[in-house]
C-alpha cells in the first residue's frame, strides 16, 4: 500500500463495541506507526485508586486524593511479542484493567476534568513525533485536533451487541444477546451526554460506519484514504 511519506498523526474516536482498537492496531502495524490505546489510560488510572484505597471496593471515589495522586502514577505500554501491553508503576496490568471492577467505575474517573487534563498532556507529548495512531473517545476533538487524519467509527448497536456476543461465548461467559445490546446503547448515551468532551465526531473526521465491514475491507477502505497523503 502507500504508506503517507512523512509521518503523521491518525486520531480514531467512535462508539464502544466498534472495533476501534484493532482497527487502530492494524494500521499501526501496517506503517509501523506507535499505537495507543488511550482507554487503557483511563482503566489504568481507575486501577490505581482501587489498588491504594482512594476508590473504595463499592466505587466511591476520594476524587481529591485520586487528582493528588496523579502525578505519581506511571503508565506507559511496552511491546511485548508483538502485543501492545500496559503497565502501571512497572507492572504487567493488561489483564487487570479489563476486569469487571475497572470496566465498571472508569466512566465515574474518566469524568474527572482533572484526570482527563493530565491524561490529554500525556497523550499530547506521545504524539509529539507524530508516526502515532491514538484511539478513544476525544482524539480528533481534544488530544489532537490538528491531526492530519481522523477516523470517526460506529455502527449498528445490535450488530455491535452480537460481535460482543459472540467474544463473550467463546470466552465461556454467560450472557443474554438483550442484555449486552442494552448495555451498549446506554454506554452510547453516557459517552454522548457526558458534561466534559463528550463523544462526538469531529467537523474534519471522516465517518466509517462498519456494521457490514470485516476488518479486512476496512483495511481496504484506509489503503484507499492513506493514498491521499
Ligand atoms: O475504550 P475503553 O472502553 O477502554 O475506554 C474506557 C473508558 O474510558 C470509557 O468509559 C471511555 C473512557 N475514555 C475516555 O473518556 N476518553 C478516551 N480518550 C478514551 C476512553
Amino acid at each position: 500500500m502507500n504508506t503517507p511519506v512523512s509521518k503523521i498523526i491518525i486520531a480514531i474516536d467512535g462508539h464502544s463495541s466498534t472495533g476501534k482498537s484493532s482497527f487502530a492496531k492494524a494500521i499501526a502495524a501496517k506503517l509501523g506507526y506507535i499505537y495507543v490505546d488511550s482507554g487503557a489510560m483511563y482503566r489504568a488510572v481507575t486501577l490505581y485508586g482501587l489498588q491504594h484505597g482512594l476508590i473504595s471496593d463499592d466505587g466511591k471515589i476520594n476524587t481529591k486524593a485520586l487528582i493528588a495522586a496523579l502525578p505519581d502514577i506511571q503508565i506507559e505500554f511496552r511491546n511485548i511479542d508483538g502485543q501492545n501491553i500496559t503497565f502501571l508503576q512497572q507492572v504487567n496490568v493488561e489483564h487487570d484493567i479489563r476486569s469487571i471492577k475497572v470496566s465498571q467505575l472508569v466512566s465515574d474517573v474518566s469524568a474527572i476534568a482533572e484526570v482527563r487534563t493530565h491524561l490529554v498532556h500525556a497523550q499530547q507529548l506521545m504524539g509529539k513525533d507524530k508516526g502515532i495512531v491514538m484511539d478513544g473517545r476525544d482524539i480528533g476533538t481534544v488530544v489532537f485536533p490538528q491531526a492530519e487524519l481522523k477516523i470517526f467509527m460506529t455502527a449498528d448497536p445490535h450488530v455491535r451487541a452480537k460481535r460482543r456476543y459472540k467474544e463473550l461465548v467463546a470466552k465461556g461467559g454467560q450472557v443474554s444477546l438483550q442484555e449486552i445490546l442494552q448495555h451498549i446503547i446506554q454506554r452510547d448515551y453516557i459517552d454522548e451526554h457526558r458534561t466534559i468532551t463528550p463523544l462526538r465526531k469531529a467537523d474534519d473526521a471522516l465517518l466509517l460506519d462498519n456494521s457490514h465491514l470485516t476488518l479486512a475491507d476496512q483495511m481496504k477502505w484506509f489503503e484507499g484514504i492513506a493514498a491521499k497523503y
